[in-house]
Order: structure tokens, then sequence, then C-alpha cells
């Protein structure tokens, strides 16, 4: 069975003293109420990983992830964060490719290629993500838009490289929006998604791959897009902001 995963992506927001009260909430209602196989990922900003990643240390099920990386292996970029870096604070996910990233900071295809390359050499996991723009569902492009954004940054990778990499499909025209890709469109192109994977590597790792959904996620929503075949799970943002509402969707896989 492929890895079941519920990922919150804190985005820019929290401070110090909040990220801790949080991460604190999630942890204690991730001990005392989720039973079954899932991996909790939070990915809090850069400032607060090593103090967000030591609360939770000791639980099994929550793992620590970041928002970014960079691309370069160290040295003179400022403002940079390298993937050692990371690592050597216990992050064991990195986002690479969020929509924001692509649209407000112009990551290109070959770059989100080398920050997969430097993720997986230093032992993490990249979490992927791809999906399209209003306009390219409504023109009925949205397949064919996704693919080249997979070929274009995944095909490159050896089957080794591959299996480390988690998969979030997130229709633009659904982060932040309140609107949420229904059941059906969702479960289509994670199908879609997989069966390209398959063509790029072998057929058992494209299965094994879990691949998350994310765009306004939330508790009323959320089981009815995880009980989809080819859902294993969500990258979830604002309702990963309140512990109550984060609990409930990780309850909901
Ligand atoms: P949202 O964001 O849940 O607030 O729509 C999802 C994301 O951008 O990862």
């Amino acid at each position: 069975m492929r890895k079941k995963i519920v990922a919150g992506n804190w985005k820019m927001n929290k401070t110090a003293e909040e990220a801790l009260s949080l991460v604190s909430e999630i942890d204690n209602m991730v001990k005392d109420e989720v039973s079954g196989e899932v991996a909790v990922v939070v990915a809090p900003p850069f400032p607060f990983l090593q103090s967000v990643g030591k609360l939770v240390q000791g639980n099994d099920k929550m793992h620590l992830a970041a928002q970014n990386v960079s691309e370069h292996e160290s040295g003179a970029y400022t403002g940079e964060v390298s993937a050692a870096m990371l690592k050597s604070v216990g992050v064991e996910y990195v986002i690479i490719g969020h929509s924001e990233r692509r649209l407000y900071h112009h990551e290109d295809a070959q770059t989100l290629y080398q920050k997969m390359k430097a993720t997986i050499a230093h032992g993490m996991k990249p979490i992927f993500c791809c999906g399209e723009p209003l306009e390219e569902r409504d023109a009925d492009r949205h397949f064919e838009y996704v693919g080249k954004q997979l070929h274009d940054s995944l095909s490159y990778l050896s089957n080794e490289e591959f299996d480390q990499v988690v998969i979030a499909y997130e229709p633009i025209w659904a982060i932040g929006t309140g609107r949420t890709a229904s059941s059906q469109q969702a479960q289509e192109m994670h199908e879609y998604i997989r069966e390209q994977l398959s063509r790029m590597f072998d057929a058992e790792a494209a299965y094994n791959c879990s691949i998350l959904y994310g765009g306004s996620c939330n508790p009323k929503n959320a089981q009815e897009l995880f009980s989809q075949a080819d859902v294993d799970g969500g990258l979830i943002g604002g309702a990963s902001l309140k512990s109550r509402d984060f609990t409930d969707v990780i309850k909901s896989i």
C-alpha cells in the first residue's frame, strides 16, 4: 500500500510563538485522536523549522517539511537556504514548485528539477506540486498542461530518485479560493498523473507514489476527496493554520 500523507503548508503565516503553539496543539491532537497509518507533515516558514521540528521529534506520526530549497549546494546566494541546511535541522520533506513560487518567484521547470535533485541527494523527499490555471481548465487543456509540468521537471530523474518523490496536484483555481475540485475532477487528474508517471518510471514505482490533492481542502470536503482511489492525502493551506481543522482533515483519511 502506498503511504497516506496529510501535509500542512503554513505559507508566510505565524510568528515564532504562534508557530510553537500551533504545532504543539497539532502534536497533542494527533497523539490523542489519530490512530490510522498516516504521515502528518508540517511545513512552517524557515525561521521556525528547528523549533517546530524539536517539538514533533517524539511523535513518530509527525514529520517536518520546508516550503522551498535552493537548487545550489552552497556559496554566495544571499537569502537562499540549501538542502544540506534543511537536512541538518531535521527536515524530511521539501515542497517544490508550488504555484505561488512558480508565479511570484518565476521558478521554471529546469530550476524545479535541480531543486528536486538537491533535495533527494540530501536524503529528503520532494513534494512536487503541479496544477493548471483556470484558463487551461476552461479550455479543456488541463491534462496536457499538468502532463507537461510533470514531464519537464521529473523525466530526468532516475527510478531510484523518483522513489523519493511525492506529487501534489493543486489546481490553481482552487488554491485559497474556497472553490474545491470535485472528487471526480481530482480522481481523474490523479489517475492521469499516475499513468504519466508509469510512462516515465517503472510501473510499480508509479503505483507506489503518493499523490496528494491540494486546493481549499477542509474538514467538510476532505473525506470525499480522500475516498478516491488515486487520492493518497492532501496538501492543506488555510485549514492547516487551525489545529482543530487540520486534525479533522487528517482524521478524514
Ligand atoms: P489552500 O492552499 O488549502 O489554502 O487552498 C493549498 C496550497 O496552496 O497548498
